[in-house]
């Protein structure tokens, strides 16, 4: 498998939109727990040297500015975040401490909320070395490799047991087309290759992520879900993988707010632009309008059916809940469902009071 130096040019458009979903990420992920007095952890195991060539902030400068956002509350509220950055070429790391130290230098108050620790390991005796610690505080982990390991059986089932792990993978997905024959590949996920290479090139991101929910355990609640990122001519992606739906919720809205067409790519993956807005004429729906159509044969079906339902059934087909909201809205106002109150709030419901019946009105 190929396998360039990232950081020997600067960052292109398609590296950016992957450190702007982390970004983005992280935004809405720190906010959670910096009103709880205790550690939270991010964990960056492909770190590089804190900047690309051309000066742009990699994960690692990012992952310190985010946090330094929120300096004040948690300096107020005691809360501590410890970054582990670990980086394996030597050169490199070297780098990513002298950029780092000099960034906390500026940032005061960064220094007095994080405790950064450095590693040089390879990337295989990471996830291992940190298991206790997964376990014991609320995590977000960036893998930005530049192979396909993290997205093993092996790494998913040790994910799958994590419950405040959130996690974020890179993942070269076209070579699976290219090189998923080779023992390299094949001898560390079984992927049908041949299915893959029957769809159109720009779906493989996705096609992988539905045979990677496959191998993940039954009884596990973590799912898998794609964004898929084209740097022509390779399709390549992120993987977010996690158990708690508020986590899924927050993904999808970044998602949907990156690409307001399909939410899960960096391009129209679905030639969707310039089509028309409804099946009269055998064209396929848009993802949103197809959604819709869905989501109503299910509150048709279901006949009686509740907010939390409809929550679920966002996360299922991969959209945020406002989706849900503004179509149940306009359902009320066609004559179709009843629900009580002015709102759907669609949402993930905390008590049984909060839970509203939704019935189908209609034909
Ligand atoms: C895609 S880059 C990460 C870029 C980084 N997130 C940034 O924003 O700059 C992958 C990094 O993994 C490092 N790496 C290469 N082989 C590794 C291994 N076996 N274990 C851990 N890291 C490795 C490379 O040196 C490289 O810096």
């Amino acid at each position: 498998m190929p396998n360039r130096d990232h950081h020997e040019k600067p960052f292109d458009d398609g590296t950016l939109i992957k450190l702007e979903l982390f970004e983005k990420y992280m935004e809405s992920w720190i906010p959670v727990w910096i009103h709880r007095r205790g550690i939270f952890q991010i964990f960056d195991f492909f770190a590089g040297p804190g900047y690309g060539k051309n000066g742009a902030p990699g994960s690692p400068i990012r992952i310190l500015t985010k946090i330094g956002n929120y300096a004040d509350t948690m300096i107020k509220n005691g809360v501590k975040a410890v970054v582990y950055l670990n980086e394996f070429k030597h050169s490199k790391l070297t780098r990513l401490i002298d950029n780092c130290s000099e960034f906390m230098k500026k940032n005061v108050k960064t220094a007095k909320v994080v405790n950064v620790v450095y590693t040089s390991e390879d990337k295989d005796a990471l996830f291992d070395r940190h298991q206790d610690s997964l376990r014991q505080f609320p995590s977000l982990v960036m893998l930005d490799q530049n192979g396909i390991d993290y997205i093993s059986p092996d790494y998913l089932h040790k994910l799958s047991s994590l419950q405040r792990v959130d996690t974020l993978i890179f993942v070269p997905s076209s070579y699976f087309t290219r090189f998923g024959m080779t023992p390299e590949f094949g001898n560390r996920i079984d992927i049908d290759v041949e299915a893959l290479r029957e769809d159109s090139p720009s779906n493989v991101h996705r096609n992988l992520i539905d045979q990677l929910n496959n191998l993940i355990p039954a009884n596990s609640r973590l799912t898998l879900y794609p964004f898929t990122i084209k740097k022509s001519p390779n399709i390549y992606g992120i993987v977010f993988a996690a158990t708690h739906p508020l986590a899924v919720e927050k993904f999808l809205d970044i998602s949907w707010k990156l690409n307001t067409l399909n939410g899960e790519a960096n391009f129209d993956i679905d030639n969707e632009v310039g089509r028309p807005d409804t099946d009269l004429f055998g064209s396929p729906l848009s993802k949103r309008k197809l959604f819709e159509q869905q989501l109503e044969e299910f509150l048709r079906s279901e006949e009686e059916s509740t907010n939390l339902k409809v929550y679920h059934f966002c996360l299922k087909f991969g959209h945020p809940k406002r989706h849900a909201n503004e179509f149940l809205r306009k359902l009320k106002i066609d004559g179709k469902i009843s629900y009580t109150g002015s709102q759907p709030t669609v949402k993930l419901v905390k008590t049984k009071s909060e839970i509203k019946q939704i019935k189908w009105t209609g034909p």
